[in-house]
């Protein structure tokens, strides 16, 4: 059936939810992001002459080259679709932060796996990507650059762990308290009201 094109029904109606693609990747990262934490913690308390830490390391190394190629993906879904603009019954203040907040997250989802990136391959230390294929060099081996590299790693790694939990709080005071189903926006729940 058509519609008049200057009629405002002409306009695609606003969706609630993210797009199928947007949520598969959201959750993807967010496994990635609860492993390698884990992981990055495991991995820089083992004995340096274990002999299971570098193959630890590689699996770190793998899960946030993974995440860096999801967020890429991620960021181009994004920008060439719609984002469902946030409920109105989210305060103006708290919908700034959320914003500010989401912003810093992908900042970090590409900050971190740079800065991993640069240490490792500033150190001369490849990466093997789940031990299928040796991902190239694009920075040259320089280990004040490696150095550098991992100084960003280790100071952004908390700025990562309080945007999470940040992150997982807001949401836990929209669904109890303000009794907004944001989470639905991300399961594809609130696309059945
Ligand atoms: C979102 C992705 C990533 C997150 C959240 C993450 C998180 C962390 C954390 C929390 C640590 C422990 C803190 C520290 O000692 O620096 C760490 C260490 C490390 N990460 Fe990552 N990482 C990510 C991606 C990568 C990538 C892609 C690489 C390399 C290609 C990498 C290489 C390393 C290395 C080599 C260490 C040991 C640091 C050192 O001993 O200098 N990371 N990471
Ligand atoms: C249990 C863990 C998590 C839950 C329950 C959760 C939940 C959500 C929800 C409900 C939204 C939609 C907000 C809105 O209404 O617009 C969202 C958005 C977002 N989440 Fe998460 N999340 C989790 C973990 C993570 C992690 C680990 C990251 C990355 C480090 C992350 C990054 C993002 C980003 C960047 C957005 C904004 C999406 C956009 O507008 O493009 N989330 N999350």
């Amino acid at each position: 059936m058509s519609r008049p094109s200057h009629s405002i029904s002409a306009l695609p109606p606003t969706s609630l939810v993210y797009s199928f693609g947007l949520r598969v990747l959201h959750w993807l990262t967010a496994l990635c992001m609860f492993v390698i934490i884990p992981v990055a913690w495991y991995m820089t308390t083992m004995d340096r002459h274990d002999p299971t830490r570098g193959s630890w390391v590689n699996f770190h190394k793998s899960i946030g080259l993974t995440i860096l190629l999801l967020t890429l993906i991620r960021v181009f879904t994004r920008l060439s679709g719609t984002a469902p603009p946030l409920p109105q019954s989210i305060p103006a203040f708290e919908q700034t932060l959320a914003h500010i907040g989401h912003g810093l997250l992908y900042v970090i989802l590409f900050a971190m796996p740079i800065s991993g990136y640069i240490n490792s391959y500033g150190g001369g230390h490849p990466v093997n990507w789940f031990w299928l294929f040796q991902v190239p060099a694009v920075v040259p081996q320089d280990k004040a650059l490696g150095h550098l590299g991992s100084r960003i790693h280790y100071w952004l790694a908390f700025l990562t762990y309080a945007l999470i939990a940040g992150h997982v709080l807001a949401v836990v005071y929209h669904q109890l308290i303000q009794r907004v189903d944001v989470l639905g926006r991300m399961t594809g729940r609130a696309a059945k009201r």
